[in-house]
């Protein structure tokens, strides 16, 4: 066992330098040895593949993590073929996006800088690496991350990879009382906390520090922090837990749930709580469309266990209401308000790439007689959306103001709809009831998608994947007209 993690023996190195040298110390050398990310190495050691350890050496004693970890989107994280096209276009329009990128995507790849770029690959050019930086966030990433560089960062919070790097024997997690005949333990309370993901799920712009995906923040700021829920009491939990932990605000350990117990590694002592690791969130692209590229590698871009269970999460995060009201005193014209709430995500809905993710609304009101009065939200025949179509994500544009869904381009936000942790938006659509109808059936559906179809043409080619969507939840109400035109009469605080 080794002590919990410090690095103040550091400071000590720094004192027998000649002042006033601060700005040079090897410790400020090395803040942006792998700039623009903050990637730091504990020793200032060089670092090579040969200090990680595949995942399938870990798989041997940890069958149970290995098994969530391989086909999960940390285990794609370099090889993404979504990644890999946004990537080489980032590194053609300004090559420090190497680092950047690859600073969360293959830690192993950018401390050890051993990334190479192809330009002349078809389409956008494919980047390389050695085969144990290919296996993106790996266990060994992970478990030998030994803190965070947030007062080091320029917004003074966790991101673009503040995390602190120890590879070597010592694997550090939570478990106070850990044995392993493979390797040392530590423990480790980042690894228990949230702040721990923040270092990777926080992005700000390496220019200009404008936050571009903010997970972390907005899960500092929600209910869920202040009620101590971490991201792994969602994320490393099955999804059925998760919705509990959400529900009632209570943490997996105090649900006291026997699906959660297990043995953490081969031979050690049976356990309250193993941490799952497949860490799905809504990622059913990849997921899906990639499939089993090849089934014979013990890697593989999409697991089908994965695929269901952020289709059951995306089916159990949001809720629908309906309220209809007659707008003008009796005649035709009728609203329909659609309150969207994010019951059960620790975070806004959608959250990370909020300009690609997309949520919408579906709404489609008919008559008894079968006749459309409103439609809006229905794919069309090429996979795209109509323009009336609520979606709740961001707009980003570059510094001139120009739409951009690129990165590295983004210097604000003009419009952000996304919702806050169980918090809600409201959508309003108006139709006209014929005189002769009886009814009016409304049917309301949210959807999601991880990005829209002229992105997947983008980066992948033009009709390489179509895009599937996943129905998130719907509610249909039908409505004796009769009772909207009088009872329902709007109230005049509905009307805005
Ligand atoms: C020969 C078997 C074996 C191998 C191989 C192995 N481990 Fe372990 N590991 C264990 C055992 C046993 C424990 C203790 C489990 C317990 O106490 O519940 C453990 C504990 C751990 C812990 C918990 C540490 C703590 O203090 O919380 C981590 C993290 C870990 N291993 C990571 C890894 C990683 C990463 C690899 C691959 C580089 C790996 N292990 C390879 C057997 C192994
Ligand atoms: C994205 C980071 C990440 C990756 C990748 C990852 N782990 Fe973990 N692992 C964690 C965290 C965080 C915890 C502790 C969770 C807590 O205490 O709340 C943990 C806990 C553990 C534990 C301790 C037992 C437990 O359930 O708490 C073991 C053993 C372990 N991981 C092994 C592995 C192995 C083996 C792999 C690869 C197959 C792996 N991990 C990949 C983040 C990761
Ligand atoms: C600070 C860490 C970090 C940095 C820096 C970073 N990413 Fe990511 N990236 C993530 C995380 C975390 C996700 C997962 C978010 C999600 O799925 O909701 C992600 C997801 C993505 C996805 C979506 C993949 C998919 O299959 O849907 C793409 C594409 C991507 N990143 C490209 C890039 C590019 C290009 C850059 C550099 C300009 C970059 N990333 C920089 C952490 C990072
Ligand atoms: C070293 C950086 C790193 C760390 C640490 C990290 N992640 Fe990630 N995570 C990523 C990247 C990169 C991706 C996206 C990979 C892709 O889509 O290509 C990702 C993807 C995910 C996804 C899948 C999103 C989807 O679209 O389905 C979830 C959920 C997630 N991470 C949760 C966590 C949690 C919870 C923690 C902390 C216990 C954590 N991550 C720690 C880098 C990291
Ligand atoms: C209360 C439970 C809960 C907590 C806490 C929570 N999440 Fe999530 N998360 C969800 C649910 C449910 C989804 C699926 C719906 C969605 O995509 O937002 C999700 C989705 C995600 C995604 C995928 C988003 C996308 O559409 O690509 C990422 C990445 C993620 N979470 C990371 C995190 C991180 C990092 C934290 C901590 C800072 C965290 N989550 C905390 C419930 C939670």
């Amino acid at each position: 066992m080794r002590s919990p993690i410090h690095c103040a023996w550091v400071f000590p190195v720094a004192l027998i330098l000649p002042l006033p040298a601060l700005a040079d110390t090897p410790a400020t050398a090395d803040d942006r040895r792998f700039p623009p990310t903050f990637i730091t190495v504990e020793g200032h050691r060089d670092l090579s593949p040969e200090d990680w350890k595949d995942p399938r050496i870990c798989g041997q004693c940890h069958t149970e993590q290995y098994e969530g970890w391989n086909g999960s989107m940390h285990s794609n994280a370099f090889k993404d073929p979504v990644f890999q096209a946004l990537w080489a276009l980032a590194e053609k329009a300004d090559p420090s996006m190497r680092n950047h990128c690859g600073g969360c995507h293959t830690p192993i790849g950018i401390s050890t800088e051993t990334v190479k770029f192809h330009p002349d690959e078809p389409l956008h050019g494919n980047f390389s690496a050695p085969e144990v930086a290919e296996t993106g966030v790996s266990c060994d990433v992970c478990h030998t991350i030994s803190g965070t560089n947030l007062k080091k960062t320029a917004v003074l919070e966790h991101g673009n990879s503040s995390y602190i790097l120890d590879p070597g024997n010592t694997k550090l997690a939570s478990l106070s009382d850990a044995e392993s005949p493979f390797h040392e333990t530590g423990y480790s309370d980042h690894h228990a906390k949230s702040d721990f993901c923040g270092n990777c799920h926080n992005i700000f712009h390496p220019g200009n520090n404008f936050p571009i995906e903010r997970t972390y923040d907005e899960w500092k700021y929600s209910i869920y922090a202040q009620n101590g829920i971490q991201c792994q009491d969602c994320h490393m939990v099955p999804v059925e837990i998760a919705m509990k932990v959400a529900d009632t605000l209570k943490r997996p350990e105090e649900l006291d749930e026997p699906s959660l117990e297990g043995f953490a590694g081969l031979g050690g002592p049976w356990r309250k709580v193993v941490h799952k690791h497949g860490f799905v969130g809504g990622n059913a692209v990849i997921t899906a469309v990639m499939g089993r590229v090849d089934p014979d590698k013990y890697e593989d871009l999409g697991r089908e266990g994965n695929y269901e269970e952020a289709v059951k999460r995306l089916q159990n995060v949001a809720s629908l209401k309906l309220a209809v009201t007659n707008q003008d005193q009796g005649g035709p014209l009728h609203q329909v308000k659609v309150r969207v709430t994010n019951e059960r995500a620790g975070h806004h809905l959608p959250t990370s790439l909020t300009e690609l993710r997309q949520i919408w609304l579906e709404v489609v009101v008919t008559d008894n007689k079968g006749r459309e009065l409103r439609r809006s939200g229905s794919l069309g025949p090429n996979n795209d959306l109509p323009k009336d179509t609520m979606i709740f994500n961001a707009h980003a544009v570059d510094a001139n103001g120009q739409d951009t869904h690129f990165p590295w381009e983004i210097a604000r936000f003009v419009d952000v709809n996304t919702i806050p942790p169980k918090g809600w938006k409201y959508a309003k659509y108006y139709f006209n009831v014929p005189d002769d109808a009886e009814e009016v059936k409304i049917v309301a559906k949210l959807h999601y998608r991880s990005f829209d179809q002229y992105i997947a043409d983008k980066l992948l080619g033009k009709g390489a994947v179509k895009v599937p969507s996943v129905e998130m939840v719907s509610v249909e109400e039908t409505y004796p007209v009769a009772a909207l035109k009088t009872a329902m009469a709007a109230p005049a605080d509905a009307r805005h």
